[in-house]
């Protein structure tokens, strides 16, 4: 099947919020680009028409992308669309009917966990499954069991190389960078390891609350919504060995490797935090203990990085919107110049949204007579405008079979064992005021590391 392209497009949820805001748009882009030239079918039991989910596709891309009346047009041509209940076998033989001639379908769930399970027994009874493949939207299950009962579910059915599970973190241009940017240069592989990286702080914080997501998040917390699959992915990506060949399964088992070197977290170790006035929020309990911040210290037990601590931090209502990597050095051995103590440190900055900026600390001479320092940044950055968004790349890459930056069965149940230890509330939930950096509890956590490092609002000097 791997290699092949898909020749018809299926989307479950297609009424649906994350249609809405991503998919739509994902789509025109396609179009636009050529990469599309196939039914495009969309299945819901939203009781709509077709004509008014073209209204809807119209009106997704005029709020959340770059509405285009030619490739829209396109778009809507070959749109079609099945209302049916996703308990219903006849739903799934509308389907096949509508699939007529197409021989390798890609269905893409953009519905809830819940429903995987039901929609992929209807694909396998009614044929639509056939030479097909799945893509999967995280969460990938809740947990290491639920993970572990959904890929037995999805392999049933699907070959694990027609199964993509998806994580749109994997699609941004600054999470491509870090691989790029780590294996097509060579300075970098001597001090990638526990000889002369001190610690690696990942901190993803977003300055707005659940956005009227109250049920879904009450479900997750961070943990669940964007630790196990987000920030483990990035982990990843800073920590894996160099693929050994371009094929997409030599990325996906190095990075497999590095996933189960990661030691399941100590809850001694995970600060969870909630921002005042959550339990006021639609869909979420009154008295509810969900995290809508986690901070938490990672072990990789990997002879390049054991002893190396990696702190990782999410949470909503922080001062900022920014997903920010700080790679920090180890100290030089003596303080030659500037008496002592030392300080300032040599970093490597990685700013993965919203703009992107790959950057160095160091010290350099301030002019004058004295051998005193000064702390600069090497900075090299670009603005991500008008690139793919995350969902087009990985969609298309979907559709020719490259499954590359997709997550394996392995790696997921790995990353799943990571936090299970700390995922049925192990810890107590500290309310933090909104707008602040978060509870005061987890600065215990990086205390020793010089304390956290805060990103700061988007930068704007020019690129
Ligand atoms: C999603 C989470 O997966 O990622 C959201 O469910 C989070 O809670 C979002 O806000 C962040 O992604 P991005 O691409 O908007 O930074």
């Amino acid at each position: 099947m791997s290699g092949s392209r898909s020749d018809a497009f299926v989307f479950f949820g297609a009424t649906g919020d994350l249609a809405y805001k991503m998919i739509f748009p994902a789509l025109q882009a396609l179009v636009q680009a050529g990469e599309m030239e196939m039914p495009i079918i969309g299945v819901a039991y939203g009781h709509y028409t077709l004509e008014q989910l073209r209204d809807r596709a119209r009106d997704s891309l005029e709020q959340h992308g770059h509405f285009d009346a030619a490739a829209f047009e396109k778009l809507a041509a070959k749109l079609q669309y099945i209302d049916g209940d996703y308990q219903d076998p006849a739903t799934y033989t509308r389907l096949k009917l509508a699939l007529g001639k197409a021989q390798s379908p890609i269905h893409y769930m953009a519905i809830p966990p819940t429903m995987f399970d039901t929609v992929v027994q209807g694909l396998a009874s009614s044929g639509c499954a056939d030479s097909a493949r799945i893509v999967i939207e995280k969460p990938f299950g809740r947990d290491l069991a639920s993970a572990r009962q959904l890929n037995q579910t999805l392999h049933e059915v699907f070959p694990e190389t027609s199964i993509f599970r998806i994580d749109h973190y994997l699609g941004k241009e600054a999470v491509q960078n870090l691989l790029y940017f780590r294996f097509a240069n060579a300075f970098l592989e001597p001090v990638w390891n526990r000889t002369y990286i001190d610690n690696v702080q990942i901190t993803m914080a977003e300055d707005f609350g659940i956005q009227g997501r109250g049920s879904f998040y009450d479900e997750a917390g961070a943990l669940r919504d964007v630790v196990q699959n987000h920030l483990l992915q990035v982990t990843a990506l800073l920590a894996m060995e160099a693929p050994v060949g371009h094929e997409a399964s030599a990325m996906r088992s190095e990075k497999q490797r590095l996933f189960q070197a990661m030691r399941p977290l100590d809850p001694s170790q995970v600060v969870r935090g909630q921002f005042r006035g959550y339990r006021d929020e639609k869909g979420v309990a009154a008295d509810s203990q969900v995290e809508t911040y986690a901070a938490l210290r990672l072990h990789i037990d990997t002879w390049r990085w054991s002893g190396v601590p990696f702190y990782i931090r999410a949470g909503k209502c922080l001062p900022v919107t920014a997903c920010e990597v700080m790679v920090t050095l180890k100290k030089p051995p003596l303080a030659v110049f500037d008496g002592s103590p030392m300080h300032d440190a040599n970093y490597f900055r990685f700013r993965l949204s919203p703009d992107v900026v790959i950057s160095t600390g160091a010290r350099v001479k301030r002019a004058g007579e004295a051998m005193r320092g000064e702390p600069v940044e090497l900075v090299a950055r670009h603005r991500s405008v008008h690139e793919r968004s995350a969902y087009q790349r990985l969609l298309g890459d979907a559709m020719r079979g490259d499954g590359s930056q997709f997550t394996s069965d392995a790696s997921v149940e790995a990353a799943w064992a990571v936090v299970d230890p700390v995922l049925e509330h192990a810890q107590p939930v500290h309310e933090y005021a909104p707008g602040s950096w978060g509870p005061a509890a987890a600065n215990t956590l990086t205390a020793d590391d010089g304390g956290w490092h805060d990103p700061k609002p988007e930068e704007t000097r020019p690129c």
